[in-house]
């Protein structure tokens, strides 16, 4: 069983797809770790993440550095969108994505274009999402020491960026749920994703 979550960043789909992959127990990717250390490796490398043979140059990276905690941060995630633009970036990472959702059991991935690109086949999809003032302030929660406007220019800066790209933007795949956590508990949301993917394995069935 294959399990696609899409959405923004800060819209909760990185925990609802932990929580997913724990009740189904199924193996978890975040995808979003794969741009995030091919933008790292970039500016490690001094090199130009808005150059698509720099950034191309930089995504043959060994599995352990997705491990690094750096990846985490925001300046990461800047450039893990700035070079998730380029054509040769998203097909260099293509495979290791495809390879991973279909391994035997299955498993569920996180991301920007896993519903319309990655795993079209998947048994069930859902984009995640939730207003940019309140992923912003959830992020401030985080204790971000930015002050809450930045984080909002950046998220929204982010979006336009993600959904812009002329290569698999993000995009709610035509048969995914759509699951707004704006108003709902870390909890509320993680039943609701349970009962939204349970709801599209009886259809599928
Ligand atoms: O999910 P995240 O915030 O860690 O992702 C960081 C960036 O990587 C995001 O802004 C766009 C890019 N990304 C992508 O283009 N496609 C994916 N499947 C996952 C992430």
């Amino acid at each position: 069983m294959i399990i696609a979550v899409d959405g923004p960043a800060a819209s909760g789909k990185g925990t609802i797809a932990r929580a997913l992959a724990a009740h189904y127990h199924l193996p978890h990717l975040d995808t979003g770790l794969l741009y995030r250390a091919v933008g790292s490796g970039v500016a490690r490398n001094g090199a130009d993440p808005d150059n698509e043979a720099d950034a191309a140059a930089a995504c043959a990276f060994p599995d352990t550095m997705l491990d690094d905690p750096e990846l985490r941060s925001e300046a990461a995630g800047t450039l893990a969108s700035r070079v998730s633009r380029h054509p040769l970036v998203r097909a260099a990472l293509l495979e290791r994505q495809r390879a991973f959702a279909s391994q035997p059991g299955g498993a569920v991935l996180d991301g920007r274009d896993i519903g319309t690109v990655i795993a079209p086949e998947a048994d069930a999809k859902l984009f995640v999402t939730a207003s940019a003032d309140i992923r912003a302030r959830r992020r401030h929660l985080q204790g971000q020491s930015r002050p809450y406007d930045i984080i909002l220019a950046d998220i929204l800066a982010r979006d336009t960026r993600d959904s812009g790209r002329s290569t698999a933007p993000l995009r709610q795949a035509k048969d995914a749920a759509l699951l707004d956590t704006s108003n709902l508990t870390i909890d509320a949301a993680v039943r609701k994703a349970i009962a939204l993917v349970e709801e599209q394995l009886k259809r599928n069935r």
